[in-house]
């Protein structure tokens, strides 16, 4: 299969030196690249700022921001089987971007956010017979929330992380599609990404890992 696989943080820059992002490592889309790869998958991973080298024999595309993550992911999805999104996009970015540092000015001051692209949902339009996972982290009613999104983006498989799960060595996880959902007990973030694609590479019609 060709899979491509989206990871770790955006940045979306406020001035040359400042910007909005999150504690997310990227370790996850390491893991998925790899665990593809070892199993013979030909794999691109666009991935936001880690500190991760890149995995052997895997095409990997670095990027800041989410528009550049949208655009690369864009470019890479028509000859894709496969999209596993685990990146932690920035949702917002500030409406402008100003040259240089911006000086300390007073007490109080305010930034306008813009929406970025949602680029899961924006594959999920463009499905065609791709095999579509979301990554979804939520602080509270999760397993409703998850499914929202299962079916709002047009997804196969939600993997639900326990809050948390971000920077985290061991994460608890529970798969989401639209019949069900099972709950896996704590692993690390590369046997879960073995997990992903022992039940990707399942043929279909095979038995459903919910037990459904
Ligand atoms: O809606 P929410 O951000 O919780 O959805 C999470 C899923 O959507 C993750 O798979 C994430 O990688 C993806 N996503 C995206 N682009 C965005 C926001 C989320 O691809 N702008």
């Amino acid at each position: 299969m060709r899979v491509l696989i989206t990871g770790g943080p955006t940045r979306e820059y406020l001035d040359d030196v400042r910007c909005l992002t999150n504690p997310s490592s990227g370790r996850m889309g390491m893991e998925l690249a790899r665990a593809a790869r070892a199993r013979k998958h030909a794999v691109t991973l666009v991935t936001g700022p880690t500190a991760f080298p890149d995995p052997a024999g895997v095409r990997v595309v670095r990027v800041t921001s989410a528009r550049e993550m949208a655009a690369a992911v864009a470019k890479a999805y028509p000859r894709c089987d496969v999209l596993i999104a685990s990146a932690a996009v920035s949702d917002y970015r500030p409406r402008l971007r100003k040259a240089g540092k911006v000086k300390k000015g007073p007490a109080r001051a305010t930034l306008e956010l813009v929406a970025n692209p949602d680029i899961l949902a924006a594959c999920g339009r463009k499905k065609g017979r791709r095999v579509l996972v979301g990554f979804a982290l939520e602080s509270r009613d999760g397993l409703k929330n998850a499914r929202k999104k299962l079916l709002a983006k047009n997804l196969d498989l939600v993997v639900l992380n326990d809050p948390g799960s971000f920077a985290a060595e061991r994460i608890g996880a529970t798969f989401v599609f639209a019949e069900g959902a099972e709950r896996l007990p704590k692993m690390t973030k590369e046997k879960l990404a073995g997990v992903i694609f022992e039940l990707l590479d399942r043929p279909h019609g095979g038995e459903c890992a919910c037990g459904c």
